[in-house]
């Protein structure tokens, strides 16, 4: 009993360790397969030895407990808010109303920028976390502890029996965000607007496995209630040494220029950061000196937050472009008068669906304010009706398809258009653009352009029609040569050999994304057992819900899909599932890699994907522990550390012929 509580432990302390260097340091030193093999090892223990589960276990992050509605935590000292400045002279006047306070005292400032999340108080006791509360009003909050538990960056025990208050922002980074809203799309619930907003309603959820999936993160800026902290540099590398995730772009300053030039660099830079900053805050570094510049009712005086201009501009709504996607919804398009906003050239904003435009009132012509919301999908965020030309009509979203003509409806409590037409050419389009997308059967050649070539020449009315494409007629077509053909026919046949998920989520069944599509894969190996899918069967499956069961058999019931599934069966499309057992014998078995700069041939992500297949662990950082460096294009400081330390440097080209002998 006694080893196994010590492999426990040990098997504990690694993955949080792992996990640290993952979430916190972004800088991983091993890869998601050996993270994942340790992981089911400890589940596997805990299974057998529920008695020696460690609070602190990684498999005790994921909540389950589903509350009704949350509880309320009153604040020990309440969460104040900071005041505003908008340009350098604001600066100037804080700094002057600072300096006044405290005029025997040479101010030293902290800045740190500020994180567009919420705020959230945390406690630990004794070194435990034991409760954590969103801001509320200041004064009360809403009990969280479960959803930031589910927060990997944020320890659940600390490394010292410590008790004390910690304060920070938890925000979603740029690229959960994405990926949230792609699938929320791809699932049709209406999409989070910015990170902030998915941060918001993602933490303030009542099952916790739901906050557990959406990759949350956290900053922690202050401690409250330990004593022996004299400055907030004191406290910010006190936390780091707690491991509470610190952002590590803090500067001490030692005159309000120092600020000034930190606020304008960041203004340049804050576009590159992976998550959304909003502002800078800038803090009195020494706790005496804050103590003596004290608190107005809000906030505290010896504080204020910068915040970075939000950049609006109006532009001239030339026209709304609609798109018909494959599931039938009907998407606006606002298209402008091009301007650029934030360093880029905006001449489209999503209008996203008939409720909006409602809402905007927006009429053909109007000058309309474009915002780049959360930087991201410029948005239009209002028109100046007061420039609006005399005589111009409100803008209707169609009552009849942009592409079939045949009328369109609106579900009930559904903002969105649809067509009804399932023989509908622009989603018969998008269907087969799908089915050869990068993610499904990954078709090269087969872009949105000549997809919609073949279509309307008639050379393809179905996905089907791929497997039989007459060479000569499509040399027939304009600008395709004889090699491109020949390359694209290869592309093509080469796509039979597509493993079952591909193939399961190319159908575009709606709901249906890359997920699901492996989980399907691995519960039923092969396409003519998916047929046959009862509902009990997919319901009990891990991630797929009441609604993408349905959906599921929605599409297998009728009866031109199962003719499809068939037809692919028939040409000889026939995947059997099967587990990817790690290479344990080639040249990149056993080794680390960094991959550094751009790489044209594949992206990272294939380059990653294919090392990991061979056995090769693929890190994020060179040390004296790398094997190999992959420089693309452009590499920059990973390749001069790599070439200081003498380990092995290739190109892309290199790498291409080492993956050739390995193949
Ligand atoms: S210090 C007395 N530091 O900005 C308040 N706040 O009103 C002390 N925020 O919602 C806050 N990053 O959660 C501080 N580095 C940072 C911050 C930060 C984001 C948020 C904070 C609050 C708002 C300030």
């Amino acid at each position: 009993m006694k080893q196994i509580q010590e492999e426990i432990l040990k098997l504990v302390s690694l993955l949080n360790k792992y996990s640290y260097e993952y979430y916190v340091e972004d800088n991983p030193q091993i890869t998601d397969t050996e993270y994942d093999t340790l992981y089911k090892q400890l589940e596997k223990l805990e299974e057998k030895y529920p008695e020696l589960i460690l609070e602190n276990s990684p498999t005790q992050r994921v909540g389950d407990r589903v509350l009704d509605e949350f509880e309320k935590i009153t604040h020990k000292i309440p969460m104040l808010s900071l005041s505003n400045t908008f340009s350098t002279e604001d600066l100037i006047d804080f700094d002057a109303r600072v300096s006044k306070l405290v005029p025997s005292e040479n101010v030293e400032y902290i800045c740190e920028l500020k994180i567009d999340g919420l705020a959230i108080s945390i406690n630990y006791d004794n070194g435990k976390l034991v409760s954590a509360a969103t801001r509320g009003d200041g004064t009360v909050g809403e009990d969280v502890t479960e959803n930031i538990k589910t927060i990997f960056s944020i320890p659940k025990v600390l490394k010292d029996k410590r008790s004390f208050e910690v304060r920070g922002e938890v925000y979603l980074p740029k690229k959960s965000f994405n990926i949230l809203n792609k699938e929320r799309e791809e699932n049709n619930e209406v999409l989070f607007a910015n990170p902030r907003n998915a941060a918001a309603g993602s933490l303030r959820q009542l099952d916790s496995k739901i906050t557990a999936k959406r990759r949350l993160s956290a900053f922690i800026y202050s401690i409250v209630g330990d004593d022996s902290i004299v400055s907030q540099e004191n406290a910010l590398n006190t936390a780091k040494e707690y491991e509470l995730p610190v952002n590590p772009n803090f500067k001490l300053c030692k005159s309000i220029d120092e600020v000034i030039d930190y606020i304008n660099y960041w203004t340049e830079h804050k576009q590159d950061l992976p998550y959304d900053i909003d502002g800078i805050v800038i803090k009195v570094n020494s706790y005496k000196v804050q103590e003596q510049i004290g608190f107005t009712q809000k906030s505290p005086r010896w504080a204020t937050a910068y915040k970075f201009p939000e950049e609006e501009l109006a532009t001239k709504l030339l026209d709304v472009e609609l798109s018909v996607g494959r599931t039938g919804i009907i998407t606006p398009v606002a298209i402008l008068d091009p301007i650029v906003i934030s360093g880029s050239t905006v001449s489209k904003a999503s209008l996203h669906n008939k409720d909006i435009i409602d809402d905007l009132d927006i009429h053909i012509g109007d000058m309309v304010v474009v915002k780049k919301a959360g930087e991201i999908i410029p948005k239009v965020v209002r028109v100046v009706k007061e420039l609006r030309t005399e005589g111009s009509t409100k803008y209707q979203m169609p009552s009849n398809c942009p592409s079939c003509h045949q009328e369109t409806y609106v579900k009930d409590n559904d903002p969105f258009t649809r067509c009804k037409n399932p023989d509908c050419p622009d989603q018969n389009i998008r269907k087969i653009i799908h089915f050869a997308s990068r993610d499904a059967l990954n078709i090269e050649g087969l872009g949105d352009k000549v997809v919609a070539t073949l279509y309307d020449k008639g050379i393809i009315c179905h996905t089907i029609d791929l497997y039989s494409l007459d060479r000569d007629k499509l040399i027939a077509l304009e600008r395709m040569g004889e090699k491109s053909v020949d390359n694209l026919l290869n592309a093509i046949e080469k796509s039979k050999e597509s493993s079952l998920d591909k193939v399961i989520y190319a159908l575009g069944i709606l709901n249906v994304g890359k997920k699901a599509g492996k989980i399907l894969a691995e519960k039923y190996v092969n396409l003519s057992n998916f047929m046959n899918a009862t509902l009990e069967e997919l319901i009990n499956l891990d991630d797929v819900g009441q609604i993408t069961a349905e959906s599921i058999l929605d599409y297998l019931s009728d009866d031109n899909n199962i003719k499809f599934i068939n037809d692919l069966i028939n040409i000889g499309m026939n995947p059997q599932y099967e587990i990817n057992e790690i290479k344990s014998n080639n040249i990149f078995s056993g080794k680390t890699v960094v991959l550094t700069g751009k790489l044209v041939e594949l992206t990272r992500n294939e380059a990653k994907e294919f090392l990991e297949k061979n056995g090769a662990k693929v890190t994020g950082s060179v040390t004296s522990k790398t094997d190999l460096v992959i420089a693309g294009e452009k590499a920059g400081s990973k390749l001069t550390k790599a070439e200081q330390l003498g380990i092995e440097v290739i190109n892309e080209e290199q790498f291409a012929n080492m993956v050739r002998e390995v193949e």
